[in-house]
């Protein structure tokens, strides 16, 4: 499954998430990267606080694992309230809701993870709530039914989504600040790999091995989480507990990992397009079926780390190989794409068409 793979950047398990949990920032100060962002959120937090109002809401789209949930915490702690959280795909009907809303303290966030997944009826039921604090619900059944208003206390609404896309408008237009979180670069990375490790206990490992989990991180700080715990069990078991730069590469060696993060999905997916298809352009469903894999999961999980590090081009008529991942493994230049600069900050040379 490509979830269970070491980079993949989505949650692989509760475990993981309570391993990371202690890693995780909480203060703004200690939020590493995002700097559009997290400037939005200081003002927004200042100016509420000074007004003893409720920051506004917040919608936090973006690819998995580059801490949505996590700045959903750290906007609580810095209001001095509590965080609430639920899940999207948990809520069924809207009387879900009603025992949290209600439960909420002034100035409390409402962390809906997954939010995209909110039925329409539930939608519609927390419109009122983000507009005027108040919540309609319907008492008793039958003949006696009837409709009371509740009035809540002011909160903020905290939505995160990887598929912003699949928002209604409404919702999307009823968030005061809408973010896209981007990709992390390895310097940034770099930081928030050393400050874990510092909170590991692994005192004394190279900077060069350090530098190098940064860089197979694909931007993510879950999957630099993940290896740098990996990397440590491989050093206490085979290197007397020394994390050197070697001893990176031999333990991601063994899952399949190389020196670009990539692993053996990656690799079967740019050798398919660069032999079977001649380096393209190729359609993602010609793609998929030649590789017996479903092109959601492509697309999601394998497609935009490649083409954030510019090894494929995603142009009107399909995938194709840059000049730098034909480069990467040995094929023909691909025809008709225009030489990359040659960027080395790790940041997208080319980037995906929307
Ligand atoms: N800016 C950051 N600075 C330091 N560590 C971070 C940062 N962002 C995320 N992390 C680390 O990465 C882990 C994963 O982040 P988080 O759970 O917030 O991602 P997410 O965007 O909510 O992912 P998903 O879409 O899967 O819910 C966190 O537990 C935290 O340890
Ligand atoms: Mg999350």
């Amino acid at each position: 499954m490509a979830t269970s793979r070491i980079i993949s950047a989505q949650s692989q398990s509760p475990e993981e998430e309570r391993q990371n949990w202690s890693l995780r920032p909480t203060r703004i100060e200690e939020y590493v990267g995002q700097h559009e962002l997290l400037e939005r959120v200081r003002i927004a937090v200042q100016a509420a606080r000074e007004r003893k109002e409720p920051m506004e809401h917040v919608l936090l789209h973006g690819p998995p694992g580059l801490g949505k949930t996590t700045l959903a915490h750290v906007i609580a702690h810095e209001m001095g309230s509590h965080a609430h959280c639920v899940s999207g795909a948990a809520l069924t009907r809207a009387s879900d809701l009603v025992g949290t809303l209600t439960r909420m303290g002034e100035r409390d966030v409402l962390f809906i993870d997954e939010i995209h997944r909110l039925p329409p009826a539930v939608e519609e039921f927390i419109y009122p709530a983000m507009e005027d604090f108040r919540i309609d619900v319907t008492v008793d059944a039958g003949m006696h039914a009837r409709t009371v208003s509740l009035t809540l206390k002011p909160f903020t609404l905290i939505g995160a989504t990887t598929r912003a896309g699949m928002l209604s408008a409404p919702l999307r237009s009823r968030f005061g600040i809408s973010h896209h979180l981007r990709h992390y670069t390895p310097e940034e990375l770099g930081i928030i790999v050393r400050r874990n490790c510092a909170l590991l206990g692994m005192t004394d490992a190279d900077e060069d091995a350090l530098d190098a989990i940064a860089h197979r991180s694909r931007g993510a700080p879950r999957i630099a989480n993940r290896l740098l715990r990996r990397v440590r069990d491989y050093a206490q078991v085979r290197a007397e507990g020394r994390v050197r730069a070697g001893v990176i590469d031999e333990a991601l060696a063994l899952e399949g990992v190389d020196d670009l993060g990539l692993d053996e999905l990656d690799r079967r997916y740019l050798r398919t397009i660069a032999t079977t298809y001649k380096g393209g352009p190729v359609g993602l469903e010609a793609v998929a079926a030649t590789l017996n894999e479903d092109a959601g999961t492509l697309e999601d999980v394998v497609e935009p780390y490649l083409l954030q590090i510019g090894l494929l081009a995603r142009t009107r008529r399909g995938r194709q190989l840059t000049h730098e991942g034909a480069r990467r493994l040995g094929a023909p230049a691909p025809a008709d794409l225009a030489p990359e600069s040659d960027a080395d900050d790790g940041l997208p040379l080319l980037r995906a068409e929307p």
